[in-house]
């Protein structure tokens, strides 16, 4: 199933993230399409040049690795180059080391290519991505290259051009939840609430999941909502339920307090905002009608908190206006 536990007496515990990277590319979550086609890359041999895309931590390292293992099995070491932000990737390294290395003979399984891995394209100078543009073709009959990058709109268009773009999207929660489930049944006290709570707080993105999981248990040893929100440093939802409900009731006393609790207890304007946008999004007690008013003042206050107006003082703007729309039955409006 999972990527073999190093064993559990060693001096200190992998990163989970780490522990549970996936190997093969069965074993990543989510994207189904995309992982078809690379598994259907992976079974033919002749991959072509791709560039994969998405936000962080949703599995395109991971992808382009198993995609690379499943490609050349044991002529891995060999065959593959990996660079990534970390290393220099200025116009000279292209010149230099991936010329090199495209030009290296190395056996391979029949009708298999070296692979350059590029990570963190995305990062790389626009000269040393125009420098990568003809050795990719004319080495291609011997070397592939695979990019990830957050926003492909940073590679540019001719390398854009030779490249078969594969983009990742979040993950659901349901494919969150898979993956944490096969992660805790193995060690972990958790309860119903506390894997909410980390699907809550990661917004998709499965290394932020599997690392506030790894946190929370390593901290308190017990999974659940409360603990995870402690260790994220994220206003409770529940506190902010409240806050909405009571704005739905008009009720701006009770509201005020909420707010002064968040407020009290040192969270930013922006989490609070955030937070606010999100309970409201996913708060099946409201009507279809006020979540939408809702959210548009939501929108107008997280616009003025990022200008760099955080106070207290448009919080409670906020919420004075989220008490007011309510006090207006809906169907007067329309
Ligand atoms: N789809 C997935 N299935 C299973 N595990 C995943 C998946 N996506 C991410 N992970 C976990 O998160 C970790 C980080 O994933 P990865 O390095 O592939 O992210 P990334 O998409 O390359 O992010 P970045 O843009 O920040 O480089 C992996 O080690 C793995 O444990
Ligand atoms: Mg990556």
């Amino acid at each position: 199933m999972t990527s073999a536990a190093v064993g559990t007496d060693a001096p200190y515990e992998l990163p989970w993230v780490e522990k549970y990277r996936p190997q093969v590319l069965d074993d990543v979550v989510g994207n189904e399409e995309t992982i078809d086609r690379l598994k259907v890359i992976a079974k033919e041999g002749n991959c072509p040049h791709i560039i994969i895309s998405g936000l962080p931590g949703i599995g395109k390292t991971t992808s382009i690795h198993c995609l690379a293992h499943q490609l050349l099995g044991p002529a891995y070491k060999e065959g593959v180059l990996e660079l990534n932000a970390s290393d220099e990737r200025g116009i000279d390294v292209v010149r230099s080391k991936i010329k090199s290395f495209a030009q290296k003979k190395v056996t391979l399984p029949p009708g298999r290519h070296k692979i350059i891995i590029l990570d963190e394209a995305d990062s790389m100078t626009a000269g040393a991505q125009q420098a990568l543009r003809r050795t990719m073709e004319i080495f291609s009959n011997t070397t592939r290259f695979a990019l990830a990058c957050n926003q492909s709109n940073k590679i540019i268009e001719p390398i854009q051009s030779r490249c078969a773009i594969l983009r990742f999207t979040k993950l659901s929660d349901a494919q969150l939840m898979k993956r944490l489930l096969e992660i805790l049944g193995l060690q972990v006290q958790y309860n119903e609430d506390g894997l909410k709570a980390l699907i809550f707080t990661s917004e998709g993105d499965m290394r932020q999941a599997i690392n506030n999981l790894q946190s929370t248990h390593s901290g308190f040893g017990f999974v659940n909502g409360d603990n995870v929100f402690k260790v994220c440093d994220q206003p409770h939802p529940l506190i902010v339920q409240d806050l909405i409900r009571y704005c739905v009731k008009g009720n701006i006393d009770r509201a005020m307090t909420q707010l002064n609790k968040l407020w009290d207890d040192g969270y930013a304007a922006v989490d609070i905002v955030v937070t606010v946008f999100r309970v409201v999004k996913s708060f099946d007690e409201l009507p279809e009608y006020t979540k939408l008013e809702y959210i548009k003042e939501v929108g107008f206050v997280h616009m003025r908190v990022l200008e760099g107006v955080g106070t207290l003082v448009q919080l409670a703007g906020l919420v004075a206006r989220l008490c007011k729309l309510n006090m207006k039955p809906a169907q007067f409006k329309i």
